[in-house]
Parts: structure tokens; C-alpha cells; sequence
């Protein structure tokens, strides 16, 4: 199963109306979403809207309980986390998923599995994140949450991803590292990569996304090109679950 060899028009992830629950409590009500190769997709909803969940399920963490989960051309409803992953998909988790107690370099070791040389890997990922390259002997948990998010981005990069998922990038970031980090991101979709990417707070993803879309408990209720949300994006904060607000009008949780 190979995600890159799709037909240039088909959509690298395509969502038909899927449906995810935790036991018998349904979180996901019938999400439709196509991410094509190339461009930024940014789902944008309040704390609880399902985001997260629906990431798992392209994942294969948890299993859709309706609808189709397409990706590049093909059904892959069943298939495991590890087979999607050969294929091409890659989740960068809420919270970073790196190693806090490895160094840079032995983080990027970890990203080796899949054939390409640490030396490789190092020489691509010092050249797009030069900070990293400075701190490639320090643990990563010692980094700034920026500097760490680098290192996440990076450890994704270097396993050649056809699908890059990112859950809450800026979360807990100031907003010139949000900035630099979304720059990255856009940098690697004009590679060719398919970048879906969900968030809480939305102001910075909209500059580099090509489609957006706007989910609220469990259903994506606006979507279209990001300049055209913005109304939407108040309604669905304001309505929604998105707790207190902060002075410019993000849900803050
Ligand atoms: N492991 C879980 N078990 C049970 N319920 C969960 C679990 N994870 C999330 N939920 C619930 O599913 C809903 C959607 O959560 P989530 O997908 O994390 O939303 P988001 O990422 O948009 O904040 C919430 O009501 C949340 O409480
Ligand atoms: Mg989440």
C-alpha cells in the first residue's frame, strides 16, 4: 500500500461521512474532509469539538464506526496505525511525542527505522530548523516548547511523510514561534506533502492554509477558503463549548 502513487487528483485524505465513539457515546457525527497533496487543511474548533478523536480514527488508533476513511484513492477502514504509517501517514500528537530524556541527535536516531541515514536526517533537518543544529547534544526536554515542536516536526519529516497530521501545534507557544513553526509547515506542503492540521486557536493557521474548516461537537459545520471563515469562526466559538475567551476572542480552555 503506497499512499504516493495516487492519481494527482485524487485527494491524499478523503473523509466520507465518518463516524467515531468512545463505547456507545458517539463524539464524531458523520465528518466529510478531502486534504489534496500540496496544500494546508486546517480544522478549527472549539476544546472537545472531536478534533482530536478524528485524527486517531485517520490514524487507525481508533476504529470509524461508519463512513469511509479514503486515503489516496483507497478505503483504509481497518487497517492498523503501522500499515498506514508505511503508508505514508504521520500523526504529530498533541503534546509533541518526542523524547524528553534524549538528546536532539538520539531523537532523530529514532527516525532512522525507516532506512535513511542519521547523517542524512541531521543535514536535512539542521538546514530547515538552524536552531536545532545548535542544539543537537542538549535533551530535548530541556528545550523551549518551540524548539521542541521543531524537533517533533523534524523527527516527521525525516520518515518522507505523504499525509503530515499535526493536533494543536501553537498550543502553549508564543506567537513568533507559532509564526515560524506554520512557516515550516507551509514550506513542506509547497514539497508536495498533504498537511492536515487541527487547532484551538486559529488566527496564525489561517495565513498559511488553502481550505479551512470549522468543527463543533462532533460535526464540521463551515468550511471554505480560510479568509471566508472568519464570521463562522466567532459564531462557532461563541456557540460552542470554547470556555472563557481571551481578549481577542480565541476560546481559551
Ligand atoms: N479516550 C476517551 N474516552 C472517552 N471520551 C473521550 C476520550 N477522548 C476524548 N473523549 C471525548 O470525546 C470528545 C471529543 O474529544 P476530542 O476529540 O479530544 O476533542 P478536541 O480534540 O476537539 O478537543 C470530548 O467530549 C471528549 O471528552
Ligand atoms: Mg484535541
Amino acid at each position: 500500500m503506497s499512499a504516493r502513487a495516487g492519481h494527482p487528483q485524487t485527494p491524499m485524505l478523503e473523509l466520507r461521512g465518518v463516524r467515531a465513539a468512545y463505547g456507545r457515546i458517539e463524539v464524531v457525527h458523520g465528518v466529510d474532509l478531502e486534504v489534496p497533496a500540496g496544500s494546508v487543511t486546517a480544522i478549527l474548533g472549539p476544546n472537545g469539538a472531536g478534533k482530536s478523536t478524528m485524527l486517531k480514527v485517520v490514524c487507525g488508533l481508533l476504529p470509524a464506526t461508519d463512513g469511509d476513511v479514503i486515503v489516496a484513492g483507497r478505503r483504509v477502514n481497518g487497517a492498523t496505525p503501522d500499515q498506514l504509517a508505511r503508508a505514508g501517514l504521520c500523526l504529530i500528537p498533541e503534546g509533541k511525542g518526542i523524547f524528553p530524556n534524549l538528546t536532539v541527535r538520539e531523537n532523530l536516531r529514532m527516525a532512522t527505522y525507516t532506512g535513511r541515514s542519521l547523517a542524512s536526517i541531521e543535514e536535512r533537518t539542521y538546514q530547515r530548523f538552524p536552531r536545532l543544529g545548535e542544539r543537537r547534544n542538549q535533551l530535548a526536554g530541556t528545550m523551549s516548547g518551540g524548539e521542541q515542536q521543531m524537533l517533533a516536526m523534524a523527527r516527521a519529516l525525516a520518515t518522507d511523510p505523504a499525509l503530515l497530521l499535526l493536533d494543536e501545534l501553537s498550543m502553549g507557544l508564543a506567537p513568533i514561534i507559532v509564526e515560524e513553526l506554520y512557516a515550516a509547515v507551509a514550506e513542506v506542503a509547497r514539497e508536495g506533502v498533504a498537511i492536515l492540521v487541527v487547532e484551538q486557536f486559529a488566527q496564525t493557521v489561517l495565513g498559511v492554509a488553502d481550505r479551512a474548516a470549522i468543527m463543533v461537537h462532533g460535526e464540521v459545520v463551515a468550511s471554505g477558503p480560510p479568509g471566508e471563515l472568519a464570521r463562522d469562526l466567532a459564531a462557532a466559538y461563541l456557540g460552542g463549548d470554547g470556555g472563557t475567551r481571551s481578549p481577542d476572542g480565541a476560546a481559551i480552555r
